[in-house]
């Protein structure tokens, strides 16, 4: 089948062996992943690549290999030159991570610059087989991996690779950080026990709690995992191995928990106008939980957690209901 589908597939599995069979003639990339603690075995088991400082390096090869430019350009790894003659590499002096689908076929691409320079990331464009809110890294390996009880969604390639570096096979990373309803409905297909670690700094937690709506909407109850000091994953790992991970993910807050934390923390509770505030807001939290059971258990945990009587956050919670009818 000679589709252009097909045909994109094929240049995308002919450039990531381009990139990887480059990654290792290359001092300065190598350099750069043991910086990062990415050794030969992993970078072959996630088929790292490397894009040289070239302006049409991949374009060469590809069109030595009988690929028509126009294709190469439908698969989003080049561009026609601003004065109209010839084309560019997209992907340049970068780190380069394949992106694969459930069917193990590289859809599309990641790059990463050495340095300091932005965008940090660059990736492929969407194009007939890829769109980054369709997929999630690292879901072919989960699926190659058995008895998977969990998924850790992450925000990153390198988190998905730290862990799976050190043995944690179920992170998959959602792209960036904005979680997409089909991201979600992938996601339910292989497991219901979903486990939200996103960096924990700002745009992290406000992309987890947005994660959670959409995760709740769908029906999935997530549970978050809270790294200290601005750390992702793969910082974390870095500086505390992986014991100390596998303690904070028994620690992990129920969806429910992580609102009231990331609420009391806008509040100095210490001074009486700000407690009131805070539970107030508690309270909406609460009015939330549609389990009469679960609701019931909040309340007990944080009528004594907050010394204020169950009735009272209840009261509060059935006033916030009236305002919504
Ligand atoms: P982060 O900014 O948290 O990067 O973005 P990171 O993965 O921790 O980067 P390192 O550790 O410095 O290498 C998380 C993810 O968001 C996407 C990438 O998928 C990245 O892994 N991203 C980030 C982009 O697509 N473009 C960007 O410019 C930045
Ligand atoms: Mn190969
Ligand atoms: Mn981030
Ligand atoms: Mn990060
Ligand atoms: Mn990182």
């Amino acid at each position: 089948d000679n589709s252009l589908k097909n045909r994109i597939f094929d240049i995308n599995k002919l450039s990531s062996e381009y990139y990887h069979k480059n990654l290792f003639t290359n001092k300065t990339a190598l350099e750069y992943l043991s910086k990062r603690k990415i050794n030969s075995k992993i970078a072959k088991e996630f088929h790292i690549g490397f894009a040289n400082d070239s302006w049409d390096g991949l374009v060469n090869f590809l069109k030595n290999h009988g690929i028509a430019e126009e294709d190469i350009v439908r698969a989003g790894l080049a561009s026609r030159k601003k004065n109209g003659n010839g084309y560019v590499d997209r992907f340049r002096n970068r780190i380069i991570f394949p992106i694969y689908d459930i069917k193990s076929r590289v859809i599309g691409f990641g790059g990463r610059v050495l340095d300091d320079s932005l965008p940090k990331y660059l990736n492929s464009p969407d194009t007939l087989v890829f769109s980054k809110g369709n997929h999630l890294y690292g879901l072919n390996n989960y699926l190659k991996s058995s008895n998977q009880e969990r998924i850790i969604l992450v925000e990153g390639y390198m988190d998905v690779i730290s862990l799976y570096r050190s043995g944690i096979t179920c992170a998959v990373a959602s792209l960036g950080t904005a979680l997409t309803i089909n991201q979600v409905k992938l996601l339910k297909q292989y497991s219901s026990n979903i486990y939200v670690c996103y960096d924990s700094d700002e745009a992290g937690q406000r992309a987890t709690l947005k994660a959670i709506d959409i995760l709740t909407r769908s029906g999935v109850e997530p549970k978050v995992i809270i790294l200290p000091n601005g750390n992702d994953p793969d910082d974390f790992i870095k500086e505390n191995g992986i014991e100390e991970f596998e303690k904070i993910i028994e620690k992990a807050l129920s969806y429910i928990e992580f609102k009231v934390y990331l609420m009391e923390r806008k509040y100095d509770i210490t001074k009486e106008s700000q407690k009131i505030d805070f539970l107030r807001e508690m309270a909406k939290i609460l009015s939330g939980i549609k389990s009469s059971v679960a609701r019931e258990i909040y309340l007990q945990k944080y009528s004594d957690k907050y010394n204020v009587s169950k009735e009272a956050i209840l009261a509060e919670m059935g006033i916030n209901n009236k305002r919504e009818l």
